[in-house]
């Protein structure tokens, strides 16, 4: 059952379809316990009714910064909420939001909020998977704010595929675990190594896979927000952790992220390694730049350290170690094993089978392989879904002392 006992929410609703189903929205938020402000842009405002919305809401709805008799203070707003929540979010206040326009109520007040954000955007098929919604989809994400993951199904055009703006039952849902799970993780020490290794041949090549660090940094900011400590060794990565109370550790070298993870390993109470840690790397480092003689060039290679396995042998009691699998066949046999042979308590195993799933993606599709052989399958989310996910099981394992 949702609690959301006194928290101050901001509604925003902007010009969707979906828009019909923020009156349940604020039904279910009032339900909950919360109290419920509603802003609306003009076009919310002809899908439904401000007077249903502030019927529902007990509060005058503002559909404008000024109105003839008043002005709406937005920064009071902004600074009044325990979160704002943007559902649904039409691509054009999307795109307003993502580049600071305050041309609307929503988007003037949005700037000011210092609260979480949450936004649970709708819209067509297409519109979703333009390049510029993506982009602006990562952007707000960039600036800290939560999106809650689009459904997929039937849309309002007649076309069958994601954009569907989320149920108001889990925007509930996502709203109450969000401060559920605040300070779960309060006091802990979480160590995330994530990203991939460069291994140099010379001073301008390396060895390196195809990771972008995403699922890592996700779980460290996830973890951060249940109040932990965090430490996060990152091998290069475009991307970087939002959250304060992640310490970012850079490295680039699987030695380097080796000799980094012994260290912080030392007072972890969890340690995640979800780095895609290259098995082998040159034995020597060209120190010019390899000139382009042969038809062929050979080049001896020689194993890096297993991180996993050192961590597994080292472990000590009350120490929780999570690793990844990412297979390509085998899957579950593999994973098994590996959770045995590196002393992992749980591994979390993605498929490059799996549409969606695994390097560069947004999402992730995985399957939790537990030492009792339990397995979990889970459902293509976002990778800040997955993260949740994977804390989840963590915390649960820990809490029945199974470490
Ligand atoms: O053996 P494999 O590389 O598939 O194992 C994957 C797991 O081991 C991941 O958790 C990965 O981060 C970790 N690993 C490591 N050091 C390595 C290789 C893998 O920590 N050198």
């Amino acid at each position: 059952m949702a609690n959301l006992t006194g928290k101050k929410i901001l509604l925003g609703v902007t010009g969707s379809i979906a828009a019909y189903k923020a009156a349940f929205l604020v039904r279910l938020l009032i339900k909950a316990g919360a109290e419920v402000q509603v802003l609306m842009t003009k076009a919310g405002g002809s899908f439904i009714s401000p007077l249903t919305l502030s019927t529902l809401s007990k509060r005058p709805v503002h559909t404008d910064i000024s109105s003839e008799e008043s002005w709406n203070n937005h920064v009071e707003m902004g600074l009044w909420a325990d979160a704002m929540v943007i559902a649904p979010l039409t691509a054009s206040s999307l795109a307003k939001m993502a580049c600071g326009i305050s041309d609307n109520v929503i988007a003037a007040t949005y700037l000011s909020a210092r609260c979480p954000v949450f936004f649970a955007p709708a819209m067509d098929l297409d519109m979703w998977q333009h390049p510029a919604t993506q982009e602006n989809v990562r952007r707000l994400q960039s600036y800290g704010n939560h999106l809650i993951p689009v459904g997929h199904g039937e849309l309002a055009s007649g076309l069958v595929g994601e954009g569907r703006m989320a149920e108001p039952e889990e925007i509930v849902a996502m709203l109450s675990r969000f401060w559920e799970k605040e300070q779960s993780l309060a006091g802990k020490k979480v160590m995330i190594t994530a990203g991939p290794t460069y291994e140099p041949i010379d001073p301008v090549r390396f060895i390196g896979n195809r990771s972008s660090g995403k699922m890592g940094i996700a779980l460290a900011d996830a973890a951060a927000r249940r109040g932990a400590e965090v430490s996060l060794i990152l091998g290069p990565s475009r991307l970087s952790p939002q959250e304060k109370r992640v310490q970012s550790i850079p490295v680039q070298t699987a030695d380097e992220m080796y000799q980094a993870a012994r260290k912080a390993f030392q007072d972890a109470d969890i340690v995640i390694l979800s780095a895609a840690v290259a098995d082998y790397r040159p034995r020597e480092t060209a120190t010019q730049k390899i000139k382009k003689t042969g038809d062929t060039l050979q080049m001896e290679l020689v194993k890096t350290p297993d991180i996993a396995a050192a961590l597994g042998r080292e472990k000590r009691t009350g120490q929780l170690l999570v690793g990844f699998a990412l297979e390509t066949e085998n899957e579950l046999a593999n994973a098994q094993s590996k959770l045995e042979k590196k002393n992992f308590d749980l591994i979390v195993l993605n498929s490059l089978q799996d549409a969606g799933a695994g390097f560069n993606y947004d999402t992730n599709k995985i399957t939790i392989l537990g030492k009792d052989n339990k397995i979990r399958k889970f459902e293509l989310k976002s990778k800040q879904a997955v993260a949740e996910d994977i804390l989840d099981e963590v915390e649960a394992l820990r809490g029945g002392g199974d470490s």
